[in-house]
Order: structure tokens, then C-alpha cells, then sequence
């Protein structure tokens, strides 16, 4: 590195379940979400049952976020498949462009190594394909009790995991009801 280049510092980063939270840590991940987002974040935490969430912290300050809860997807006629589905990733503003996202997934990636397959929901496919997240370019719906759900304009991507059995992206990709976003 050139002479005057400041390094960039890097964060820590913890893996903390969602019980083990402080309400300091779910106010400044409902905060760092809300000025990434640009939207409120307040029911965050109504939404993501036993989520596991990775920090990264810069002096003991929250910069960046992503937390992963488990999903049943079904590719095509293959089984559900156990899944580690990432939410509310995000870089505090100030601090974004600076590797702490990359940071936060590939922990996150390597954390997730016991499922069957790692999948979200985003318009934002490049920051995820650098970190081997493939789009699933075939349609998607939801499972509900009265039959599937078709959501045509939903964006879904994958990562494929160990255990993930050979997978034909252009088969229908399902996944259970939930409440709030769907995907
Ligand atoms: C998407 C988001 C989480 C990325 O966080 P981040 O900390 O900025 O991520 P990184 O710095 O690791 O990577 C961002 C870009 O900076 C570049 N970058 C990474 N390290 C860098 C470094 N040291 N110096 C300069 N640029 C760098 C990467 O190439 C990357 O570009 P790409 O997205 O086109 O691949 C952040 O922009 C964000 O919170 N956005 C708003 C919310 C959002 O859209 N969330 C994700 C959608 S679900």
C-alpha cells in the first residue's frame, strides 16, 4: 500500500442468536437496517424467528449486518430442502464500499455450512453473485393451504452448500407461507 493510502480498519465479527441480542444490539440493528434501507425497521425482529444474526463492529460500534432464519425452498420435484434464508443485509451508510458487507456474508457463508442450501431475496444481484450466489432464473411461488402462490416479480438467488443435491435452476422454486415478506 502507497504512503498516505489510509488502511481500511477491519471490524469484528460475531455470530450472536437472536435470544442473545441485547435490546442495545436489536435497537442498533433496527436502526443500521432503517438508514440503509431507507425504511422502517421497527418489526424486524416480529418477523425472524430463531435468527441468527452476524455482527461486525467497528469500536464497539454496529457497521454492518445480515442474519439468516430457517426456510423450507423446494426446487422442482426435489424435497424441501433445509435452508438458511439472509435477511436485513446491511452496511451503515458512512461505511459502505469498504468490504464490511463482503465481510459479513462470507461469514455468514461459512456459517451456514450445515444446511442444505443458503437462499434471499434482492434487486441487488451483484454485491451476492461476487460472493457465489447464483439467480434462480426460474419461476418462483409460495405454498399455501389453498395451493401455490405465483410471485413473478420476485428476484431470488442461491448459494449452493455441501449438501445442496444437484439443482436445476429452471425448475418452479417454492417456498412455506410466511407473514410479512413473503420472500
Ligand atoms: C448492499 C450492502 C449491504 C453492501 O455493503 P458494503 O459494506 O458496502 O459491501 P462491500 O463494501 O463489501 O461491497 C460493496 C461494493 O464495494 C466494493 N468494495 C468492496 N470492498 C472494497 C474496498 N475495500 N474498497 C472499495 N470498494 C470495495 C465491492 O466490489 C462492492 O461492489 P459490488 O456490490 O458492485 O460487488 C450495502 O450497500 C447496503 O447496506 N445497501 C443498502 C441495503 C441493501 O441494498 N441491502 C442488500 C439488498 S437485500
Amino acid at each position: 500500500m502507497s504512503a498516505g493510502q489510509p488502511r481500511t480498519p477491519h471490524p469484528t465479527l460475531e455470530l450472536v442468536g437472536v435470544d442473545d441480542l441485547s435490546s442495545d444490539d436489536r435497537s442498533a440493528i433496527i436502526r443500521l437496517c432503517a438508514d440503509a434501507f431507507e425504511e422502517d425497521f421497527t418489526p424486524l425482529f416480529q418477523y425472524l424467528p430463531d435468527s441468527t444474526h452476524v455482527l461486525a463492529r467497528l469500536d464497539g460500534e454496529l457497521v454492518s449486518h445480515a442474519c439468516w432464519v430457517t426456510r423450507s425452498l423446494q426446487p422442482g420435484e426435489l424435497r424441501p430442502l433445509r435452508t438458511a434464508y439472509v435477511e436485513a443485509v446491511a452496511t451503515a451508510p458512512p461505511h459502505q464500499g469498504r468490504g464490511y458487507g463482503s465481510a459479513v456474508m462470507q461469514r455468514l457463508a461459512a456459517a451456514i455450512g450445515d444446511y442444505e442450501l443458503g437462499g434471499l431475496s434482492t434487486g441487488r444481484f451483484s454485491f451476492y453473485e461476487r460472493l457465489g450466489w447464483e439467480r434462480w432464473p426460474g419461476p418462483l411461488a409460495i405454498r399455501t393451504q389453498h395451493g401455490l402462490l405465483h410471485t413473478p416479480g420476485e428476484r431470488v438467488l442461491i448459494l449452493r452448500l455441501p449438501r445442496t443435491p444437484p439443482l436445476d435452476p429452471r425448475a418452479l422454486l417454492t417456498a412455506e407461507w410466511r407473514p410479512g415478506e413473503l420472500w
